[in-house]
């Protein structure tokens, strides 16, 4: 079905009514926002939420749709982020100081720094969505969190129009977690990040998988581990490591990891490793301990599970995914029948990662 559009003219931010967004949320459910404007400047965005047509309307900013579970239709305006461009802006003896734009793919962005010379960011290869999701929830993966590379996030707040700049500081983030995510998802807009790229260059092999399918690629070339280790060996491990375990979301739909891995105090977990020795678990830095979900939803027996068309994926208990033509609710449904049964196993509540709309 064509989209009714509203105003299509260049000087106006590009609207439409009755907007399908299925193409917009990596789960790929089939729900419609009731306006929605592309917005590909900052002038675009505070236009949008002025717009008349928009006024008393909820706002949903959407990037790459990597971390929703819409249940039903997105009554009020979704801003669908546009904002393109990324460079480097400045440099000294120590680091290049990258910019990228919100509406930039993150793993094409990824993939640039590292052919325009500046590494850094590889261990990040292939995560989903866009830069400016990025900072919300602190992107991790393969030993490395947006966080260590972050100089500064810029954002419009949308009650006064101005543009704000954050150092890493104020951005406050923690494991899967920043101000920006508490701050409410209406309040800032993030409109561009910048990042600290340091010219010293040290791989980040410590993750478990990564090391291993570096030490494989370089047994197969023949070279000792420590010879081959580049930037660009890390990020073609990372990208093969992920393809392994997690689905593409154009194949298979789905939002990464659907729960955080809890962090727990030391006497709690002294008690449950009693009862559950074989746990996995990381220790952190102020003595409490995280545990991997994704192990204790697949000692439930969940892994590869279904109910309805919504299933835990097969080889990564962490995700779930839309098998077949499930909605946000059967997604729902399964995660609290999963949420349940690791609280009864491990006395641990598990906290879910994308947002509920
Ligand atoms: N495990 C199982 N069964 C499973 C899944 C995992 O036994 O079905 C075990 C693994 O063998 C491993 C441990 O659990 O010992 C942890 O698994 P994995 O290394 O796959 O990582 P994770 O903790 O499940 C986290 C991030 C991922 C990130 C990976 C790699 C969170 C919520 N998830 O997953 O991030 O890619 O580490 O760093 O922190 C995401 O946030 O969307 C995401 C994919």
């Amino acid at each position: 079905m064509s989209v009714p559009e509203i105003s299509a003219a260049s000087s106006a931010p590009w609207f439409a009514a009755a907007y399908p967004l299925r193409a917009h949320n990596t789960f790929g459910f089939d729900v419609r926002a009731r306006l929605a404007c592309r917005v590909t400047s900052e002038a675009d965005l505070l236009d949008a939420v002025r717009d008349p047509r928009a006024q008393d309307m909820a706002t949903l900013v959407l990037g790459g749709g990597s971390n929703v579970v819409f249940t039903r239709d997105f009554d009020g305006l979704v801003l669908l982020m546009s904002l393109a461009g990324k460079r480097c802006v400045r440099e000294d003896s120590e680091a290049w100081y990258v910019e990228a734009a919100a509406g930039e793919n993150w793993h094409d962005f990824v993939a640039w720094t590292l052919e325009a010379g500046m590494p850094g960011l590889e261990n990040l290869a292939l995560i989903p969505g866009t830069v400016g999701a990025a900072p919300i929830q602190n992107i991790g993966a393969y030993g490395l969190e947006m966080a260590e590379r972050c100089a500064t996030v810029r954002a419009v707040e949308l009650a006064t129009g101005e543009a704000v700049e954050f150092d890493a500081a104020a951005c406050e983030f923690g494991y899967r977690d920043s101000f920006f995510k508490r701050a409410g998802r209406d309040r800032f807009v993030i409109t561009a990040v910048t990042f600290r790229l340091p010219k010293a260059w040290q791989p980040n092999a410590r993750y478990a998988d990564l090391a291993r399918e570096l030490a494989r690629n370089a047994a197969q070339s023949g070279h000792a581990a420590a010879d081959t280790i580049t930037a660009r060996a890390v990020f073609d491990a990372v990208v093969a490591v992920r393809r392994a375990k997690l689905p593409d979301p154009l194949e298979l739909g789905n939002a990464g990891s659907f729960f955080k891995n809890p962090v727990i105090e030391a006497a709690q977990f002294d008690a449950l490793r009693a009862r559950e020795p074989e746990i996995v678990s990381y220790a952190q830095a102020d003595g409490r301990v995280k545990l991997a979900a994704g192990w204790m939803i697949d000692r439930c027996g969940w892994k590869g599970r279904a109910l309805r068309g919504a299933a835990v994926h097969d080889r990564q208990a962490l995700v779930l995914v839309n098998r077949d033509n499930a909605t946000g609710a059967d997604i729902l449904e399964l995660a609290q029948a999963i949420r349940s049964d690791v609280l009864a196993r491990f006395g641990v509540e598990l906290e879910q990662e994308p947002v509920c709309l």
